[in-house]
């Protein structure tokens, strides 16, 4: 199912001549990306994602010895180095410089995200280094930009692929999605492990026609779980390149996938928001102890809040205080009104006057609330 590859550690030796000991990739993974540059010999590299600067070098140093006229250009939406305040991003391959004699072909597009500066760097890219934050949309949505400017045989290397293995990293599964949704021959070294996720954390794959006649696999895989929603400014720019080469009806897709963690992120806001508010109050009371109101306190009990109670009609009194005894109130058996909130749920618009007109403050959850969040 997987090419492996015959790793090439050597270009890596250049990480010794570097004042600074920083590194995001082990030697192997190194070896992996200095392997496939040696067995595909690229003449343009994009890299996305260069922190430090450390892979940067180490693939200078390995095109200058297999292809000393490639050019390689490396995108960071960071200015300063992510991890080492004060430094500028790519900070290493300065330290280094004097040692690539192909270093004028190399440029840095720093403070950016990559649909802003995609265009000048153009299209025939045969090799490009994703490696950003792992969790998603992250990779898909820069590799959705990239894919119309790479030449056919290109090869895309997927950095973090088992960060979802780490103990504390559920969510870094974007690269391995990429590499699974991916139409392509595919580079994976299978019998090699990683002790920190488990398993070999670097993979590859190459573009041929199938890769874009296959794309809607990519996009529909897009719609796994974010973990994030760019900023709106960002959406724009990335939906800039996409309408410019993608279908009315791939463009559609993503649109929705946009739209729809949009209106989920909304909701975590509106989930926030009363969470919030129920935190000024000593007392939480629940209007109604249907369904509703029982899922109402399972939410809140896990989110480390305790409801005092469940408040009820008094024609539905005895029913309930029978099913839920001591739990089960009546409007008029609220006592203490300082710093007691009851939350409504259920429909009735009737029960906020009626509460209202008792002193008791409450909060009337919309059903939207109730039937989507909890
Ligand atoms: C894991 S580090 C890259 C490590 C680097 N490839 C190495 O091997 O040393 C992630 C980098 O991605 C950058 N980054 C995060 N989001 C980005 C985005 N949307 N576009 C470009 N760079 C991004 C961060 O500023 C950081 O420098």
């Amino acid at each position: 199912m997987y090419n492996t590859v015959e790793c090439y550690d050597k270009p890596a030796d250049i990480m010794d001549k570097m004042e600074t000991p920083y590194v995001e990739m082990s030697k192997k993974e190194h070896g992996f990306i200095s392997g496939l540059i040696r067995d595909h010999r690229p003449e343009k590299v994009l890299e996305v994602g260069v922190a430090g600067g450390g892979t940067t070098a180490v693939i200078m140093n390995c095109l200058n010895e297999f292809c000393p006229d490639a050019r390689m250009y490396s995108v960071d939406i960071n200015e300063e180095c992510y991890k080492r305040d004060g430094k500028q991003t790519g900070f290493q391959l300065n330290e280094i410089r004097e040692y690539l004699p192909n270093i004028e072909n190399h440029k840095f597009l720093l403070g950016k995200e990559l649909p802003c500066v995609i265009e000048q760097i153009g299209s025939n890219i045969d090799f490009l280094v994703l490696d950003t934050v792992h969790i998603m949309p992250g990779e898909f949505l820069d590799f959705l930009c990239a894919l119309p400017f790479l030449a056919d045989g290109a090869i895309v290397v997927l950095h973090d692929v088992s960060e979802h293995c780490r103990v504390n990293s559920p969510y870094g599964y974007c690269t391995r999605l990429l590499l699974c949704s991916v139409t392509a021959e595919k580079y994976y070294n299978l019998d090699e492990a990683d002790d920190i996720r488990g398993f070999f954390n670097i993979a590859a794959f190459k573009i041929d026609q199938a890769t874009r006649n296959e794309i809607e696999n990519v996009i529909s895989a897009l719609s796994v779980t974010w973990q994030y929603m760019p900023p709106e400014s960002m959406i724009e720019n990335y939906y800039a390149v996409y309408r410019k080469y993608y279908t009315e009806k791939q463009l559609l897709l993503i649109q929705n996938i946009v739209r729809r963690y949009r209106y989920i992120e909304e909701f975590a806001g509106v989930r926030k928001a009363l969470l919030k508010e129920v935190d000024c109050y000593d007392n939480i009371y629940i209007y109604g102890a249907g369904y509703n109101g029982k899922k109402l306190q399972k939410y809140l009990k896990r989110k480390g809040y305790d409801v005092s109670g469940y408040v009820v009609s008094d024609d539905h009194y005895a029913k309930e205080a029978e099913k839920y005894g001591e739990q089960v109130r009546r409007i008029s058996d609220i006592e203490k009104l300082d710093k007691t909130v009851c939350l409504i749920s259920i429909l009735d618009e009737g029960i906020k006057e009626r509460l209202d007109n008792a002193g008791i403050e409450n909060i009337k959850l919309s059903a939207e609330f109730l039937r989507l969040e909890i």
